[in-house]
């Protein structure tokens, strides 16, 4: 039956779209590219508006207006208000100015060494257990770890962090039950308390011993004479470990399920690693681990289908860009070997993910020495996806490796 779109709304969007969102992505790029929600936002679905928009500097992230609608006043909303993803220059500038030094290409370097060092320790461990869940037993440890490393955290909270950051980024979705946004709350307040503790002993112990550098630039790191504040601080530790590990996670499960429902490419990766550089492009592509962005419209914005206004609240659909057909060629099929590719599974602009590099090379890492090492890797059981729309991926991967 063909969809009807003149109904959808992306404000009441249910199970069917979160599990498979295309046919309706799909269907909108054809018929209504430039759609409007019943509350007056527009949903972009083209390639070419999608990156308009991202490459406007009339564009603001700034959501201090709409979660004040959405959350009141509450720890989400001082975490989200106060992290650089949702803040304008200049504020937004002085932060990405101080996270940005610790992703220079020569700290990429050493972390490349520190990635294949608990990779392979974490194979190890999959070799001996036979069976697992790569979620678990896999992906997030691997991004948690690192970041923890960069943040000096504790093993004794590393385990807790995934929790957390589900909670704090669940409250983003569309439709947000006060059940998720209590548990928003306390996951904010809770990793708030951990950090202030953290960030006072390393503000009175400055030297780490090679972890928490990451911390360590943003509590004495300047910009033009100013220092982030304690808030500050805490609120962008929080984001950064949230989007340095939440996302990964997603995106080397998301991979592994985009692998084993190709059996064509798996094979192919499988016997040409070469291929491993184009293929993490393409895993990305696919299956977006980001997959709804926001801005507002500062100036009226000219776009293929008409004039988006000054004031209206965009959201842009970075899986259907991915899959717009006008830029990608059979854009369904998983090809490792695609070039070019230009997908937009870390955005492009002002707020360009600023650990696409480290992602890069944990995925290519990751996903390469787990299809090497492990030739008769399979799915072993019922996937479980996160229920969320704006961030895609599995709550459960059940696998063997032999
Ligand atoms: C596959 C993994 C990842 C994906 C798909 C991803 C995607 C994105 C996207 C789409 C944005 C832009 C959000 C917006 O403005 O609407 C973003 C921002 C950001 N990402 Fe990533 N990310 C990934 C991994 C990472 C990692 C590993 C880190 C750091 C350790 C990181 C740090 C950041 C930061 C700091 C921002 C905010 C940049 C700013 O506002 O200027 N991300 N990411």
């Amino acid at each position: 039956m063909p969809l009807d779109i003149d109904v959808f709304d992306l404000n009441r969007i249910g199970p069917d779209f979160i599990e498979n969102p295309h046919p309706t992505l799909h269907a909108l790029r054809a018929r209504s590219p430039m759609h409007r929600n019943g509350d007056g936002s527009v949903y972009l679905t083209r390639h070419d508006d999608v990156l308009k928009v991202y490459q406007s500097r009339a564009m603001s992230s700034d959501k201090t207006a709409a979660f004040g609608d959405k959350f009141g006043a509450c720890p989400l909303f001082t975490h989200h208000t106060t992290s650089l993803v949702f803040n304008d220059p200049p504020r937004h500038t002085v932060v990405r100015k101080l996270i940005s030094g610790a992703f220079t290409p020569r700290k990429l370097t050493e972390f490349e060494s520190l990635i294949e060092g608990i990779v392979d320790r974490l194979l190890d461990q999959v070799e001996d257990m036979g069976r697992l869940d790569l979620i678990d037993d896999f992906a997030k440890v691997l991004p948690t770890e690192i970041i923890s490393v960069m943040l000096g955290i504790p093993q004794e909270f590393r385990a807790r962090l995934r929790g957390y950051s589900l909670a704090i980024l669940g409250a983003l979705d569309p439709v947000v039950t006060p059940e998720r946004l209590e548990a928003g709350n306390r996951a904010v307040e809770e990793f708030g308390a951990i950090l202030s503790g953290l960030i006072d002993h390393r503000r009175a112990n400055p030297d780490g011993g090679g972890q928490g550098e990451v911390l360590e630039a943003l509590i004495f790191g300047e910009h033009e004479g100013r220092r982030l504040t304690q808030d500050e601080l805490i609120q962008n530790c929080i984001f950064l470990l949230n989007a340095g590990h939440e996302t990964t996670t997603s995106f080397v499960g998301n991979a592994l399920g985009s692998l084993f429902d190709n059996p064509d490419q798996h094979r192919l990766l499988r016997d040409d690693p070469g291929l491993i550089g184009s293929a993490v492009e393409e895993l990305l592509r696919v299956e977006s681990p980001l997959q709804i962005g926001n801005r507002l419209a500062l100036e009226d914005i000219e776009l293929s289908h008409g004039t988006v206004p000054k004031g209206t609240y965009i959201h842009t659909s970075i899986a259907a860009a991915n899959r717009d057909p006008a830029v990608f060629g059979d854009p369904d099929r998983l090809d490792l070997a695609r070039r070019p590719n230009r997908h937009l599974a870390f955005i492009t602009g002002t707020h360009v993910c600023l650990g696409a590099s480290l992602a890069r090379a944990e995925g290519r890492i990751a996903i390469g020495r787990l299809v090497r090492r492990f030739p008769g890797i399979a799915q072993d059981g019922p996937r479980v996806r996160v229920p969320l729309a704006r961030f895609r991926g599995f709550a459960s991967l059940p696998v063997r490796v032999r």
